[in-house]
């Protein structure tokens, strides 16, 4: 089978792992904490790492990763209903794991998804377990329906972290600077933290968390990324700037101000690699 073959089979998965982590998250979110919400984000963790281990082996097979998101099963009116579409949509990425085992000869490659579908079959038996765990304890989705100018600056701030995110770990994956792949993981990372700080306070506030993102850079020379990132972090942070002053609520100020001086930091950052790149 030939490299474009196995790199278009594997950015299927990618994008299966990409649908899954988002309807994930957006469970998790709406369900308010607890001990569920906490295993179904680390579910959502593990289908990252997979994500990444797709991405990094199609780079090695010089092909680049697709960032479209792959279908979400999002309907279900409680949260039993929830844990069934999971269930189903680890059926559909068990199947197409289990398809592309079959039809990819190459050792390695095969090795890794095998290594996946185990994550996956571990997985659904998880889901299985929590729509009993849901219908028995009753759950419900703790979501409000406030729409006002505070839930939608918190939900702007959701679509850029998404985009970020996106952005920074495509970057992550195409530049060649070592040291800019390191911060570019990193800085993603941090981005993941915000969107989940703002994803839980629009919960707490009786709002509903919308999980889109706008269109991502996809340069690929290094100066060329950096520049969209350094431009992107200065027009965030002082969008959060802005936000934390039009707050009167003390907490919500609180955590704009703390993401806003991350996104400071991550202008530094990428300011000074963009020096060294020259
Ligand atoms: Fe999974
Ligand atoms: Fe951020
Ligand atoms: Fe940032």
């Amino acid at each position: 089978m030939d490299k474009a073959k196995i790199v278009a089979l594997l950015n299927q998965d990618i994008e299966g792992e990409h649908g899954a982590i988002i309807q994930y998250l957006t469970h998790a979110y709406a369900m308010g904490e607890g001990e569920m919400a906490c295993e179904i984000e680390a579910l959502a963790r593990e289908e990252m790492r997979h994500l990444d281990w797709l991405a990094e082996t199609i780079v090695e097979l010089s092909g680049v990763p697709s960032l479209k998101r792959g279908a979400m099963r999002m309907g279900g009116e409680s949260v039993t209903d929830w844990m069934r579409n999971d269930v189903l949509l680890e059926e559909n990425g068990m199947n197409l794991y289990r398809e592309h085992i079959k039809i990819i000869d190459d050792i390695k490659i095969k090795r890794l998804l095998k290594r996946i579908l185990s994550d996956e079959e571990s997985h659904h038996g998880d889901f299985k377990h929590f729509v009993e765990k849901a219908q028995k304890e009753g759950m419900q989705d703790v979501r409000g329906t406030r729409s006002d100018r505070v839930i939608q600056t918190l939900n702007w701030g959701i679509e850029h972290e998404y985009t970020v995110i996106l952005q920074y770990i495509f970057q992550s994956y195409m530049t060649t600077n070592k040291e800019a792949k390191k911060q570019l993981e990193d800085q993603a990372i941090n981005e993941m933290q915000h969107l989940g700080w703002l994803a839980e306070k629009i919960v707490d506030i009786s709002g509903s968390p919308r999980i889109e993102h706008t269109e991502v850079d996809q340069s690929t020379k290094t100066a060329d990324m950096l520049r969209a990132d350094i431009k992107i972090e200065q027009e965030v942070a002082a969008a959060y700037d802005r936000a934390a002053k039009e707050t009167e609520d003390p907490d919500l100020r609180g955590l704009l101000i703390r993401i806003r001086d991350h996104e400071l930091y991550h202008t530094e950052v990428f300011s000074d690699l963009l020096r060294e790149e020259g």
